[in-house]
């Protein structure tokens, strides 16, 4: 459903980053459908429509040139004033590559796409943070749930040591730019609907997804959560959590909380399957609200 109020507070061209990837082939088309004109970059793909439909340029975010020149339309037919750029390229979890390849990327890549908005006058960043700044895989546990924005990242990786890094780099580019709107979106462990099918599978074991709190983020809501982002017009770095409104189990989040943590603090009384990844401020302040849940494509018995 298209908001008319929300449709023209939204930027007129955005570059997407990370447009070839999971997120990013759900948060480009979702764009699309909504009137924004995307330029989309990635380090890999592109040519297969498969991957991402329409205007798409080939950048390695680690290098400053190739970045300046997508934001600033200097690529042959690739021009047009860039008003917002979605950063959402990177070595997506730890363990995938070792830590310093995954942070050497990592922190190159968003300090190349911080730097160059800066440098294009780009006034609006939007970026993937991560769950995991607030204490995954909880062996220490969360300080109370809902988990929220309420209490410092405690990165317990690499990967998540370098998200951290990035919420306090935005901080610093605003400081030095009142002009800037720096939003991160701590996103929760992204799925497609074809990853619906294995949820019921974690019911057996409590233990299996303690590692986030039971949470996630069908891809399509993390679209709408970027198109909110991209609205926002309060100048500073913020950063949301992001997730569905709902656990990926049939039980209540209530009695996994008692069986896992049972010493940790519940702060609410808690909706059957609700989220402990508390999404009251991306409500409150980005008007997010999640459109879907794994409960609408498979049967949570499992039959
Ligand atoms: N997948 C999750 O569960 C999850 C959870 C929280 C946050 N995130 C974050 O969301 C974002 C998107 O994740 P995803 O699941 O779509 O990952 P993905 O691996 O599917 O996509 C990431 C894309 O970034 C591109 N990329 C990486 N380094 C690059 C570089 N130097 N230059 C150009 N392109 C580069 C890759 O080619 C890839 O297409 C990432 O920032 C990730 O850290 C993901």
């Amino acid at each position: 459903m298209t908001d008319p109020v929300l449709e023209s507070a939204l930027p007129r061209r955005v570059v997407v980053t990370g447009a070839t990837g999971k997120l990013g082939r759900a948060v480009v088309a979702h764009l699309r459908d909504v009137g924004v004109d995307v330029l989309a970059v990635d380090r890999a793909g592109g040519r297969d429509p498969r991957d991402v439909d329409g205007e798409f340029l080939l950048v390695d975010l680690t290098d400053y040139g190739q970045v300046v020149e997508a934001f600033t339309g200097g690529a042959d037919e690739h021009a047009g004033d860039v008003e917002a750029v979605v950063h959402l390229a990177a070595v997506p979890a730890p363990g995938l590559l070792p830590n310093a390849t995954t942070f050497a990327n990592n922190s190159a890549a968003t300090y190349n796409v911080f730097a160059a908005a800066r440098a294009a006058g780009i006034k609006r960043v939007v970026w993937a943070s991560s769950e995991t700044v607030l204490g995954l895989p909880f062996d220490t546990p969360p300080p109370y749930v809902p988990v929220d924005e309420e209490y410092p990242p405690r990165p317990e990786s690499t990967y998540s040591l370098n998200k951290a890094l990035e919420e306090e780099m935005a901080r610093h580019f605003c400081r030095w730019d009142p002009d800037l709107v720096m939003v991160g979106l701590r996103f929760s462990n992204v799925m497609d609907v074809e990853d619906y099918a294995q949820f019921p599978s974690f019911d057996a074991d409590p233990q299996l997804r303690r590692w986030n709190l039971w949470g996630y983020i069908d891809a399509r809501d993390g679209a709408q959560a970027v198109e909110r982002a991209l609205a926002h017009d309060r100048p500073g770095a913020d950063v949301f959590i992001i997730a569905n409104a709902d656990t990926v189990m049939s039980r209540s989040s209530a009695s996994l909380m008692g069986e896992v943590h049972p010493g940790v603090e519940v702060r609410k009384k808690l909706g059957e399957h609700e989220t402990l990844l508390s999404i009251d401020k991306a409500r409150r302040l980005l008007g997010y609200q999640p459109q879907h849940s794994w409960r609408d494509h498979v049967d949570p018995t499992g039959g």
